[in-house]
C-alpha cells in the first residue's frame, strides 16, 4: 500500500514543480503583457488614487491561459504507471489488481474539470470585452459548469446528503436530494465565482482572496492525505491538489502586481476562473459543505449585499471606497447610498431591511431625516463594513485587514471542520 501510494505522491511532487514554474512564468509574462493590453484598450481606471492612473485590466485572461496550459501538460502525469511497459505498470498490476483496465473516469475527470475552467474563463472574457448585463451574467457559471455536471452525473450520481444527527429522528441518516442536488451544485458554482467578484473594487482584493482560499483548501488536502490514508480519499484530495496548487502558483504571481500600488487589475475574467476552479475541486473532491466554510466572508458580503442586488434599495454601479486627502496621506473611507423616500426603488421593505442592519449593529447612518428616517448610510459590503469601523484606513491596509478576516474565517472553518462537526455529523 505504501508502494502503491508512493506511485501517486509522485505525481504530487511533478504537481509542486508545476505549480512553481507556472508562478515563475506568470511572473515573468505579466510585465510584458501590460502594453499590449492597454494598446487593446483592455484598461480600468484606478479610482482610489489621485492621479486617477490607467492600468491594464483583465489580465486574469493571460494568466488563466498559463494555468489552463500547465493543467494540459499535467494531464498524463497522474497516468504515468499506464504507458508502456516498465516497472510501474507490473506494481500497479501487482498491489493493485483490481485496476486491470485504464482508469478512463479518472482521466475523464481531469477533462471535464478543465472544460468547465476553460468555458468560464472563455465567458468572463466576453464579460470584460462587453461588459454583459448582471440579468445575463449571472447565468454564466451555470453554463460554463454544464460539463462537469454531466460528468458528475454518468460517473457517481451520488445525490443524497447526510443528514445531521438532531435532525435524523425526523429525517433519517440520509436524504436523498434527486435533481436538487444538481440545484445545490449549480448554486455552489454561480455563488462561487461571483462572489468573488462582488468581494472587490480595492487593490489585491480578489486575488489575495482567491490565494487564501486556495492555500486552505491545500492545506485541507495535506491533512487528509496524511491522517485518513483509505484509498478513496487519497485520490479525491490528490485531485483537488493537482488543480489547487498551480492555481496557488499563478494567482500568488497575479497578487504580486495587483498589490498595491497595483501595476495590473485581474479584471472579471479572473475572479470567474477563481471561482469555477474553486467550486471544481469542491464538487469532484467531495468537500462542497467544507468548502463553503472557506467561504465565510463572502458569504457574509453576499448576504450583507442582498438589500442592494435585489434591489431593494439602489445600487450604484461601483460600490468601492470613496479616497480623500488627508494631510499628506491617502485614506479610503465608506462610500454612502442615498435614499429617496419620494422615488423607487427604496420602498418599504428596503428601508425595514437597512433598520434590521442597523439594530444588528452592522450599518453606518451617516444623515437621518426630522423623522428619524435613515436618509444616508454605507454601501452594503464588507469592505466598507470594515471601513465603517475601523475609521479612514490606507488602501493597503483596508486589503491587508480583509485578508487577515478571510484566514482568521479559515482558521474559524478548520475548527468547525474537524471540532465542532462531531456535535453534528
Ligand atoms: C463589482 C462590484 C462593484 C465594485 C467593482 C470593483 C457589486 C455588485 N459589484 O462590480 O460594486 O465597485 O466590482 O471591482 O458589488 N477598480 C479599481 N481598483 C481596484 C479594482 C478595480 O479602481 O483595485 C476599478 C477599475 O476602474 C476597474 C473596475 O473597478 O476597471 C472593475 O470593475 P468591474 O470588475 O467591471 O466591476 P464589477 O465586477 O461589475
Ligand atoms: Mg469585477
Amino acid at each position: 500500500v505504501v508502494r502503491y501510494i508512493a506511485i501517486y505522491h509522485e505525481s504530487l511532487v511533478i504537481s509542486f514543480v508545476f505549480a512553481f514554474l507556472a508562478f515563475l512564468i506568470t511572473l515573468k509574462t505579466i510585465p510584458r503583457l501590460k502594453q499590449p493590453f492597454l494598446n487593446a484598450q483592455l484598461s480600468g481606471i484606478d479610482v482610489l488614487k489621485l492621479n486617477k492612473p490607467v492600468l491594464p485590466e483583465t489580465l486574469g485572461l493571460p494568466v488563466a491561459i498559463i494555468y489552463l496550459i500547465a493543467m494540459f501538460l499535467f494531464i498524463p502525469i497522474p497516468f504515468i504507471s499506464w504507458f508502456g511497459t516498465n516497472d510501474m505498470v507490473a506494481l500497479v498490476h501487482e498491489e493493485a489488481p483490481h485496476l486491470g483496465t485504464f482508469p478512463y473516469h479518472k482521466l475523464g475527470e481531469i477533462l471535464s474539470a478543465i472544460l468547465a475552467i476553460q468555458s468560464m474563463v472563455l465567458l468572463g472574457f466576453a464579460d470584460d470585452v462587453l461588459d454583459v448585463r448582471w440579468r445575463y451574467k449571472v447565468w454564466f457559471p451555470a453554463i460554463a459548469g454544464i460539463p462537469l455536471l454531466i460528468f458528475y452525473y454518468t460517473n457517481f450520481g451520488v445525490t443524497y446528503v447526510v443528514t445531521p444527527i438532531q435532525l435524523r429522528p425526523w429525517l433519517g441518516d440520509i436524504v436523498h436530494l434527486g435533481p436538487l442536488y444538481y440545484v445545490y451544485m449549480v448554486s455552489l458554482i454561480i455563488f462561487c465565482t461571483h462572489s468573488i467578484n462582488i468581494l472587490a473594487g480595492i487593490n489585491g482584493i480578489e486575488a489575495g482572496q482567491s490565494l487564501v482560499i486556495a492555500l486552505s483548501i491545500i492545506v485541507n488536502d495535506l491533512l487528509f492525505i496524511y491522517n485518513n490514508p483509505d484509498q478513496a480519499s487519497v485520490e479525491v484530495h490528490l485531485f483537488s491538489l493537482y488543480f489547487m496548487l498551480p492555481f496557488a502558483g499563478i494567482t500568488a504571481a497575479l497578487l504580486y502586481y495587483n498589490w498595491y500600488p497595483a501595476q495590473v487589475f485581474v479584471g472579471d475574467t479572473f475572479c470567474y476562473f477563481a471561482g469555477m476552479t474553486i467550486a471544481v475541486v469542491g464538487i469532484l473532491g467531495h468537500f462542497p459543505k467544507t468548502l463553503v466554510l472557506f467561504f465565510i466572508p463572502q458569504m457574509f458580503n453576499f448576504l450583507y449585499s442582498c438589500p442592494q442586488l435585489f434591489r431593494f434599495v439602489e445600487c450604484p454601479r461601483h460600490r468601492m471606497p470613496r479616497v480623500r486627502q488627508q494631510d499628506s496621506s491617502i485614506l479610503l473611507q465608506c462610500s454612502t447610498l442615498t435614499l429617496d423616500y419620494d422615488r423607487k426603488p427604496t420602498g418599504k421593505v428596503g428601508y425595514a431591511m437597512l433598520a434590521f442592519l442597523n439594530a444588528l449593529g452592522l450599518l453606518k447612518v451617516s444623515a437621518r431625516d426630522a423623522n428619524g428616517r435613515i436618509l444616508e448610510c454605507n454601501n452594503l459590503t464588507l469592505i466598507n463594513l470594515v471601513l465603517a469601523y475601523t475609521g479612514p484606513l490606507a488602501e493597503n491596509h483596508l486589503t491587508l485587514a480583509i485578508l487577515i478576516i478571510q484566514i482568521l474565517c479559515s482558521l474559524l472553518a478548520f475548527y468547525i471542520r474537524y471540532s465542532l462537526v462531531k456535535f453534528v455529523y
